[in-house]
């Protein structure tokens, strides 16, 4: 019988034999292309991020003032649960990556993309926000094309949050009706 094994475009013998090399490193392969330690910087920079968003919508979802409260603090609330669960997502793939997930708040600060907010009245704080997601799309967006097609899982776990704070974006220039 004809062997497959010049038809295959990859060496079968060759991944079996790698696949037992390092054990301990779980999912992360000894092919796995791109630069570990760059890859959890990067990751953790986003962690920040998300941490620094989670903080400030839920600092807005306590002191939204003014007739439409309800409607905005919901939306802030919202917001904050998906920010979240993005946080989450973000720390679950560094830790699969073999990094050390950094929660470490004395060091959110330097790392994060966005900022706190000053904003004390309810367009002020809507503002922030969108100013906020406007930075974390453009930061994904950067992230996804380094992960590329090196990292397909990270990538789509990128992708799936930006689409989120696009979604976020729109709804924020919606209620200050910009757009
Ligand atoms: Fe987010
Ligand atoms: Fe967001």
């Amino acid at each position: 019988m004809e062997s497959n094994k010049d038809t295959l475009p990859y060496n079968l013998n060759e991944i079996k034999k790698n696949a037992k090399k390092s054990l301990d490193q779980g999912a992360v392969t000894t092919d796995y292309p791109l630069d570990l330690n760059q890859a959890h910087k990067l990751l953790n920079a986003a962690l920040a991020t998300e941490i620094m968003c989670v903080m400030r919508y839920r600092h807005h979802q306590i002191i939204a003032k003014g007739i439409d409260r309800p409607q905005i603090a919901a939306e802030f609330k919202e917001h904050g649960d998906d920010e979240q669960r993005h946080m989450m997502m973000i720390a679950e793939r560094i830790n699969q990556l073999g990094g050390n997930p950094d929660f470490n708040p004395a060091t959110v600060p330097q790392r994060t993309a966005t900022e706190y907010g000053t904003g004390k009245d309810l367009v002020k704080l809507i503002e922030e926000d969108l100013v906020a997601e406007r930075i974390a799309i453009m930061v994904y967006r950067e992230l996804i094309e380094w992960f590329g097609k090196d990292d397909p899982t990270t990538r789509r776990i990128l992708e799936d949050i930006l689409k989120d704070e696009e979604d976020h974006a729109d709804d924020l220039a919606d209620i200050l009706n910009i757009k």
